[in-house]
């Protein structure tokens, strides 16, 4: 558990992180990148913390992935490296530095360790979980086989590792209908998402497909209904649905795909009106690039990615904490099933 006193306290007493408007100016480029999003007494606040962490990194040989769902000063001021859970993973890699920042949830600072142990993986905040990873537990995997047998176990990656080490593969929102196709068995469990399994079985419809019933906090809270009052009020609007989201969700709109997938599709069709349904910070993080789209559409935040700040960046890097760590023998099963996932993406050319 974050002590705020003594974190607070230390960095004011090593940093110099008063909000900063002459800073602010001499960081302007960075900040064109958000100035439709971020207020200018919200970046001048921000600044000093961007500023340090920067500083930090290089010190510390420290590289930062983050997550699409990062906020913005997180995204464009601090990170080395943004992308989807898929990409994260790859990059993960590919990482030569001493130490990774995780910014993201749990269950991708242990990917980031189970694909590079020798690394240090930091996360600025150990409370930031997911409400599908652990939703299944090892011994609900095991159920599920005994269940269904010869059935193989197809994890999302939002599973902790353990999880991960009783199952045959991993897969993203950006390869799960791939995967699931390409495996040579006729039935397949999908665990712990339910609605990710629902929308991949009516991609694969030749095989029968049985899962877990998990859900993602954000993706479940949006409505078809939602997205019909939308395209009621302007027929132009461009909707596009994470697959996180039950399937009649998905069926209302134009597209869906993992959060890089959404941020491409919205890169290449410029729509004039765009929904993005998923978390609130995608489309922040593309507003000032792409400002000729008009994006609307509630805000709803997950809970858990937005455990991180600049602010517990900044410790993280202090202060070394939190590490994470995955038992070597889980960490070795993980990996089998995290590794077959990419070079079966890369062999699909995903
Ligand atoms: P992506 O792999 O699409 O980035 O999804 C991760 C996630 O947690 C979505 O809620
Ligand atoms: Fe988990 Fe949903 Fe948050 Fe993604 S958005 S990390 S699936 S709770």
């Amino acid at each position: 558990m974050l002590d705020f006193r003594t974190m607070r306290h230390e960095l004011a007493e090593t940093y110099d992180l008063a909000p900063n408007p002459e800073l602010a100016e001499e960081m302007k480029d960075l900040y064109a990148k958000m100035d439709r999003v971020v207020s200018p007494p919200d970046w001048a606040v921000a600044a000093p913390y961007v500023r340090a962490i920067n500083r930090l990194k290089k010190e510390k040989n420290a590289v930062i992935l983050a997550h699409n769902y990062m906020t913005p000063d997180i995204y464009h001021g601090v990170a080395d490296f943004v992308g989807d859970s898929l990409q994260l993973a790859i990059k993960a890699t590919e990482v030569e530095a001493d130490t990774i920042v995780q910014c993201g949830v749990h269950f991708m600072a242990e990917t980031s360790k189970i694909l590079n142990p020798s690394k240090t993986v930091l996360i600025p905040d150990m409370e930031a979980g997911c409400s599908l990873a652990n939703s299944i537990g090892a011994a609900g995997i095991e159920q599920m086989r005994a269940q269904y047998p010869g059935a193989p176990v197809v994890t999302y990656v939002n599973t902790t590792a353990e999880e991960k080490a009783h199952s045959d593969i991993c897969c993203t929102s950006s390869n799960a209908a791939a995967i699931v196709r390409a495996l040579p068995e006729d039935t397949v469990i999908m665990a712990p998402d339910q609605y990710l399994a629902q929308n991949v079985a009516r991609q694969v419809p030749e095989k029968k497909i049985v899962w877990w019933n998990g859900a993602c906090v954000v993706h479940e809270r949006f409505t078809a209904q939602d997205l019909k009052d939308y395209r009621n009020w302007n027929p132009d609007t461009t909707i596009i649905a994470h697959p996180e989201c039950p399937p009649e969700v998905v069926d209302e709109s134009d597209f869906s795909g993992s959060t890089s997938g959404i941020i491409n599709y919205v890169r290449e069709h410029k729509p004039s009106q765009a929904l993005l349904v998923t978390e609130c910070s995608m489309a922040s993080n593309i507003s000032d690039e792409l400002p000729e789209v008009d994006f609307v559409g509630p805000c709803n935040m997950c809970p858990f990615m937005k455990k991180i700040t600049l602010e517990k960046i900044l410790w993280s890097l202090h202060a070394g904490v939190d590490e994470v760590e995955v038992e070597p023998d889980v960490a070795e099963k993980a990996r089998v099933a995290v590794q077959r996932m990419i070079d079966l993406s890369r062999e699909l050319g995903i």
